[in-house]
């Protein structure tokens, strides 16, 4: 009896998953859908932002909270590495011709330059203390256990100031930026430059991962310090700090002749982390791929590259049969994950769920190569990404495709659609105002763990301005 009535609860929990997947299929469409949560979105970001932010009047200005959730789980905090990304979302606002957000900006730089100068768990201004990955709201430091250093956030920091830093000074702001930017002294006493010391000097050093979970050298990192390295070397060069420059660029080539040890002939795809137990499938791969390119490319291992493309397939395959969700009728497509080895549900450790952010960035890989394709004017398709070219036009071969041809309008249509399809399983499992939490439960798809987390829809936000076709910096 209790085994039947408990198959019938269950059975109850996937009908209405499913009710709610035709519904929501029906109408609307993906495109109107985003057109209707990108203004959500971002006033969503906004509420997150210190001072002025609704959910952020305790945080100092230009602080951003992670989520405004205290509890189960307690994500108020301002991390380094989220803070980043958020603001480099902002300054695309920026560059796009959004001037209200300039005073903003200054608030972001003045509260890096307070963040950097409190000594935390991880060492001090001016050294280890640079690494130190999350922060109280009031920026002192968090001293509980964390895993921690992170080399990422400083790197993801360094180029977006570095890019705001190059506006700045083609607007003559020149003493703004020596002063807080970049003074070209050592020991700095501003941002960039801290920053840039701090990647140059402990790129080699191990640190936990984007998902602060596991010590070592990652994918993740290393893109995002070889992009922070070549653009600050040039700002260096613009504003006469040439032994700098000299030494960033080398480090940036350092790193750049690394990141083929994250290629594994065997596996078949990029692997997130050198030296763990994991099969190295991670969704912090395709947002290295993203985040340490830009629309500028580096031609190090670009959204249309093969071997970005053959892992963000791996990684599709990997996470259909784990979440009960993906093979439900009606389900429009496959919900993504972190990882598949992930037992992390939001709250405490079971089983891992899909997350907002790893289903978005699938979409953003694919419309960003897309983007790429267009700019080339072609496709090649090789022996490694035949089968991956060949979901969308069977009949395909090895070939390079202009495209003014029939082939190559075939893939990107099919490229298209796919992307799609992981947008619409967002769309899905998003709340019905549009709100964003964390993840999404794997078998009823309801959404769990933190609310309205920034990071979900900056993930959002950029995914469809790259839908859009735009070139975010
Ligand atoms: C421009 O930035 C302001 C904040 O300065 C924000 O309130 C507004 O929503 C932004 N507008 C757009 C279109 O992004
Ligand atoms: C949207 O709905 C969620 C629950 O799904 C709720 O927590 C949140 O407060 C709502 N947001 C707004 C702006 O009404």
């Amino acid at each position: 009896m209790h085994f039947f009535s408990s198959l019938l609860l269950a059975a109850s929990i996937v009908a209405s998953a499913h009710a709610r997947a035709l519904e929501t299929r029906q109408s609307p469409s993906v495109s109107s859908w985003m057109s209707a949560e990108e203004p959500i979105a971002r006033s969503s970001i906004f509420r997150n932002i210190g001072s002025s932010g609704e959910f952020a009047k305790d945080a100092d200005a230009g602080a951003v909270i992670a989520s405004p959730s205290t509890d189960s789980p307690n994500y108020y905090y301002q991390w380094v590495r989220d803070e980043a990304i958020t603001f480099k979302y902002l300054l695309n606002q920026y560059i796009n011709g959004n001037s209200s957000l300039e005073p903003l900006l200054k608030q972001y730089v003045s509260e890096s330059d307070k963040l950097q100068r409190t000594t935390n768990p991880s060492g001090s201004y001016q050294g280890a203390g640079i690494g130190e990955p999350k922060f109280n709201v009031d920026g002192t430091a968090f001293t509980g256990s964390w895993g921690r250093p992170q080399t990422d956030g400083p790197a993801i920091r360094a180029t977006v100031l570095t890019k705001f830093a190059t506006m700045l000074l083609d607007a003559g702001e020149t003493s703004y930026v020596t002063t807080y930017l970049y003074d070209g002294q050592l020991p700095s006493n501003s941002v960039i430059k801290n920053d840039l010391e701090y990647v140059s000097h402990y790129w080699t050093t191990n640190g936990f991962d984007l998902w602060e979970e596991v010590s070592g050298q990652h994918f993740f990192n290393y893109m995002v310090q070889q992009r922070a390295l070549t653009e600050g070397a040039e700002l260096a060069t613009r504003l006469g700090d040439t032994g700098a420059a000299t030494y960033y660029n080398q480090q940036a080539a350092a790193i750049k002749a690394a990141l083929p040890n994250f290629w594994s002939s065997s596996y078949g795809y990029l692997i997130s982390t050198i030296g763990t137990s994991r099969d190295g499938l991670d969704c912090g791969t395709l947002l290295g791929v993203l985040h340490g390119n830009g629309a500028r490319g580096f031609g190090v291992y670009e959204a249309s590259s093969d071997e970005a493309l053959v892992t963000l397939q791996a990684m599709v395959n990997s996470m259909t049969p784990l979440y009960s969700i993906n093979s439900a009728s009606g389900s429009p497509g496959v919900a993504i994950g972190r990882y598949p080895a992930d037992v992390y549900n939001g709250v405490g450790t079971s089983q891992g769920n899909p997350w907002f952010i790893c289903t978005f960035t699938v979409a953003e890989l694919l419309y960003t190569a897309i983007n790429q394709f267009a700019a080339a004017g072609q496709i090649t398709v090789t022996s490694t990404t035949l089968s991956f070219f060949q979901q969308f036009l069977s009949s395909v071969t090895a070939g390079t495709y202009s495209s003014n041809s029939n082939t190559y309008a075939t893939i990107v249509a099919g490229l298209k659609n796919y992307a799609d399809s992981f947008i619409a399983v967002g769309q899905l499992h998003a709340a019905n105002n549009g709100s964003l939490s964390e993840e999404f439960q794997r078998s009823s798809g309801y959404m769990v763990g933190a609310r309205d987390l920034t990071w979900s829809y900056g993930s959002f936000l950029t995914t469809k301005a790259a839908r859009d076709g735009a070139t975010a910096f």
